[in-house]
């Protein structure tokens, strides 16, 4: 069979400074700033979608419309290893070394934080985050690596921080979670206020050991959903380097979903097991009158992902994989009133107006248009005012991965922006950055610009605007 036409977004990419050339449009002279990526470099012997090296992307939009490209590799664990070519202890989601005998959990887990996932900025500080450990601060100008952030110590090995850390904008609070796994099995939440002072606001015990990747806000609770990708017995083998966290995690659809909705404020969690479902991501939730709604892509075919993830060089994505689904719930009596897909394409990295997450506005998500099999080759967006979904497509071959929504001004209405794309396509090859008015999408890309080198793939990313 011959290879998907996005092969080389996976191949591996040096670190790079150059301009992004223009190739159609102007860039809109609000925009002015850097838009963080982060994704992994996809070396020969990674065997999994999830454990390339973490490299930073930032794309410097300068005053006067020029851009900049600019990467440097999270100087992490296991980058550390690469580097001195020396036999990497460490696991990852589908990556391991075959030892003959086990190693001690802390060189093995010690060398196993990829940095490789997200990049997020607060405080004046920049970090890369994975989901099983410590985050790296990145300095925002240079890039480089400072250090290993463990927030005062409340983070650690042992009480990870995730990778998709919740800015509360009414507050400045910066919301996180980390699961941890064994006799109790638990939700840490993280709070870390506008100055940087850290706490531990919770810790959630929960009946079993699921594998969890994201939670959303709602104006009053962090909101999990703890679905059926539960963690075998077999992940107490894992800190000894003895099974990859993909030969720890079982789908299994008999299992229920168990959401869990911690109060901000204190006070005991709300916490109900209703039908199978999966997700990675979340878009945002709000709550009134004790109705909590929550959109979110639904992983509509979780065992398909599995696979296609571990082959993922020579994978098709054949079969759907999500699609924008809203839950209604009825938090005082512990029950799903509802869950119904809100768009009729496939999506996933759902993306909103950072200034006000709770608000029922525009979700921007990447998507595959319906009847399409492969990667996210296009973006999608819903309005809820008046019900409308539509995509833009990039075409066959490409490869979006998630949109990242900037405000037009701090003072602009809700939703009114840009919404930027980091785009993937073989026939430029190489990578295209899109920016589109967030408020008409559908005319396509105001501005595109040509990254004259190969800068691979990235999962998430976030927008800093010039101060
Ligand atoms: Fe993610």
């Amino acid at each position: 069979m011959s290879d998907p036409a996005w092969i080389h977004v996976f191949d591996p990419c040096a670190e790079a400074h150059v301009p992004v050339e223009t190739v159609s449009g102007k860039v809109p002279s609000e925009l002015v700033g850097t838009l963080y990526r982060n994704g992994g470099v996809h070396s020969p012997d990674v065997r999994h979608l999830f454990d390339g090296d973490g490299m930073i992307r930032a794309l410097r939009f300068q005053p006067g419309g020029t851009v900049r490209y600019e990467s440097r590799f999270v100087q992490s664990a296991t980058h550390r290893y690469r580097v001195r070519n020396e036999r990497w202890p460490g696991v990852g989601f589908g990556t391991r070394p075959r030892f003959r005998l086990p190693r001690l959990p802390g060189r093995v887990m010690g060398a196993s934080n990829a940095g490789n996932t997200h990049v997020v900025y607060h405080n004046g500080a920049l970090y890369a985050l994975w989901e099983g450990g410590e985050a790296y601060e990145i300095d925002p100008a240079s890039l480089e690596t400072r250090g290993v952030q463990n927030f005062g110590g409340l983070v650690s090995i042992e009480h990870p921080f995730s990778a998709h850390p919740k800015l509360d904008p009414r507050t400045g609070t910066l919301w996180n979670f980390g699961m941890v796994y064994g006799r109790f099995n638990k939700i840490r939440l993280y709070a870390i206020d506008k100055h940087g002072k850290s706490t531990l606001a919770h810790s959630v015990t929960v009946p079993h050991a699921v594998i969890n990747h994201d939670f959303v806000l709602s104006e009053r609770h962090a909101v999990f959903f703890l679905c059926s990708m539960r963690a075998r017995p077999n992940v107490l083998l894992m800190p000894f380097g003895l099974r990859t966290i993909d030969e720890c995690m079982r789908w299994d659809e008999r299992y229920p979903t168990l959401v869990v909705a911690v109060p901000l404020d204190g006070g005991e969690a709300t916490m109900f097991e209703t039908q199978s479902w999966a997700q990675f991501h979340f878009a945002r939730a709000s709550e009134a009158s004790g109705e909590l709604v929550v959109d979110f892509s639904r992983t509509v075919n979780p065992t398909m992902f599995g696979a296609a993830a571990r082959d993922f060089r020579h994978a098709t994505f054949a079969a759907p994989y999500g699609q924008l689904n809203r839950a209604r719930i009825d938090l005082k009596a512990g029950k799903l009133l509802s869950l119904e897909p809100r768009v009729d394409f496939n999506t996933e990295f759902p993306a909103v107006d950072p200034r006000d997450p709770f608000a029922d506005d525009l979700v921007f998500t990447a998507a595959t248009p319906k009847g399409q099999q492969g990667l996210q080759r296009a973006i999608g967006w819903l309005r809820p005012r008046d019900g409308t979904s539509d995509i833009y497509d990039f075409g066959a071959g490409c490869v979006v991965s998630e949109p990242v929504f900037v405000p037009r001004s701090p003072a602009a209405a809700l939703s009114d922006g840009f919404l930027l794309a980091y785009v993937h396509n073989p026939k430029q090859f190489g990578t295209l950055i899109a920016v589109f008015d967030a408020q008409a999408p559908s005319n396509g890309p105001v501005y595109l610009g040509r990254i004259g080198v190969n800068a691979g793939f990235t999962f998430h990313g976030s927008w800093v605007a010039a101060t």
